[in-house]
C-alpha cells in the first residue's frame, strides 16, 4: 500500500498533498485578485498564461510594487537556485516566468546561486559537487533568454566579499529561536543551516547597497521559499532597506501524481538534458493519467484532467493557448481525447522545447562570463 505522507513544505522538504488555499492562510502571503491582474496586464501589454491560470497565485506587496513603478521608481527581480543537481522542469517554470517579467517591465534580475545551502543541508554533497552543478545550472538559466545587459549572477562562495558583510548584518537580527520556529531546524542542526537564511536574504537589498540607493525588490518563487523572505521582511527595515515584495507559484507536480512536488531525488524529474526517448519514455510509463482503465470505459465516462499529471504540465507549462487548452480539457473530460493521445501531445510538446532550450544550453557556455557579478 503506498504511504500516505503527512503534508509539509520547508524550503528543504516537500510533501503530502499540497493544500496551497493551508499555506496561503499559514505563511500569510495574499491570493492575486483579479485587480491585481488588471494592473500588470496595463503594464505588461499582457497577462501572461501563468498569472491567467494562477500558477502564479500569491503574493506579498505586489501593489505597492507597481505604484512605485507607476511613480517610475523601478524595481529589480530577485530569485535564485541552489546547485545540487541537475535541473527539471520544475526549477524552470519561476524562471521562465521571470525572464517574462523582466522583458515587460524592463527590469534588472539579480540571480543567486548559493553553492553552500546544498552543501550545508545535504550530507553527500561535496563542494566539488555544487561546483560542478553550478556550472551546469548556470546554463539553464542562461539558455532562458535573459538579458545579459540587465541580468547579474551573484554566486555566494565567489561573491563571498561582497555578500558576507551584508549577510552578517541580517544575521545579527536573526535568532536561533527565530529560525527554529521558521524552518523548523533543532539543537541538532548544524551552525552553518542556522546561518544560512542570512545569505539568501541578501540579494534582497544588495543592489541597494552597490547602487547607493534604495530600490525595490521583487522576487519570483515557489512557494516553498516563502519562510526565508518573511524573515528577511522583518529585518531589512532594521537595516534601512525596503521590505522585499514577492510573488508565488505552485510546484510542478511530479510524474506520478499530485502529491509533492517535481524533485530529483524523487527519480521522477524530466531533465532538461533528456533526450526525447527518454522523454518519452518518462511519460508513457511514469506520468499519472486520469483515464479510465479500459479504452471502452474511457469513452463512455470520460477521464479527469484535474488529476492527471499530463494535462497539468500542459495547463502549468506546455500549451499557453488558451483555445487549445479549453478543448483538450473538454475532449479528455467527454472520453473523446485518449489518455495515450494526450501524452503524444505533451511529448511532442516537451520535446520541442527541449530541444530549442538544448541548442540555447550549448551556445550559453560561451556566455558565463557575460553574466557574473564582478565586485
Ligand atoms: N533556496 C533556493 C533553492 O533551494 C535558492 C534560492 C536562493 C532562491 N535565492 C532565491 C530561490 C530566491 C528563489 C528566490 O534552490
Amino acid at each position: 500500500m503506498k504511504k500516505v505522507s503527512e503534508f509539509k513544505v520547508t524550503p528543504w522538504e516537500v510533501s503530502g498533498k499540497v493544500d496551497y488555499d493551508k499555506l496561503v492562510r499559514e505563511f500569510g502571503v495574499s491570493k492575486i485578485e483579479d485587480s491585481l491582474l488588471k494592473r500588470i496586464e496595463k503594464n505588461a501589454g499582457d497577462l501572461h498564461f501563468m498569472l491567467r491560470r494562477k500558477v502564479f497565485f500569491a503574493h506579498r506587496d505586489l501593489k505597492w510594487i507597481l505604484d512605485e513603478y507607476d511613480k517610475g521608481n523601478k524595481f529589480f527581480l530577485y530569485t535564485g537556485r541552489a546547485p545540487s543537481g541537475s535541473v527539471h522542469l520544475g526549477h524552470l517554470l519561476p524562471w521562465i516566468f521571470t525572464k517574462w517579467l523582466q522583458d515587460k517591465f524592463g527590469v534588472e534580475l539579480w540571480f543567486q546561486f548559493p553553492d553552500e545551502e546544498k552543501f550545508l543541508f545535504k550530507n553527500d554533497l561535496s563542494f566539488e559537487d555544487t561546483e560542478k552543478f553550478l556550472n551546469e545550472n548556470m546554463l539553464d538559466v542562461i539558455a532562458l533568454g535573459f538579458d545579459p545587459k540587465k541580468t547579474h549572477f551573484i554566486i555566494d562562495t565567489k561573491n563571498a566579499d561582497l555578500m558576507y558583510k551584508e549577510a552578517c548584518k541580517v544575521a545579527k537580527k536573526i535568532t536561533f529561536s527565530m529560525v527554529k520556529s521558521s524552518f523548523g531546524l533543532n539543537e541538532q542542526s548544524n551552525v552553518g543551516s542556522i546561518f544560512y537564511t542570512s545569505m539568501q536574504a541578501v540579494p534582497a537589498f544588495l543592489p541597494s547597497v552597490i547602487k547607493g540607493k534604495e530600490i525595490p525588490c521583487l522576487i519570483p518563487h515557489a512557494i516553498d521559499q516563502d519562510p526565508h523572505f518573511r524573515l528577511t521582511r522583518d529585518i531589512m527595515p532594521k537595516l534601512g532597506h525596503y521590505k522585499p515584495a514577492s510573488i508565488q507559484c505552485l510546484f510542478l507536480p511530479p510524474l506520478s501524481g499530485a502529491e509533492g512536488k517535481m524533485s530529483s531525488s524523487e527519480d521522477m524529474a524530466i531533465f532538461t538534458t533528456d533526450s526525447p526517448k527518454e522523454v518519452e519514455k518518462k511519460i508513457k510509463k511514469y506520468a499519472f493519467s486520469g483515464g479510465r482503465d479500459t479504452i471502452e470505459e474511457h469513452r463512455k465516462k470520460g477521464g479527469n484532467p484535474d488529476i492527471d499529471v499530463s494535462f497539468q504540465y500542459l495547463k502549468m507549462f506546455f500549451e499557453p493557448d488558451d483555445k487549445k487548452l479549453a478543448q483538450i480539457e473538454k475532449d479528455y473530460r467527454s472520453g473523446k481525447l485518449l489518455t495515450s493521445e494526450l501524452k503524444e501531445y505533451l511529448i511532442e510538446k516537451i520535446n520541442a522545447f527541449l530541444k530549442e532550450h538544448q541548442n540555447k544550453r550549448e551556445k550559453a557556455k560561451k556566455e558565463i562570463e557575460k553574466f557574473l557579478y564582478k565586485s
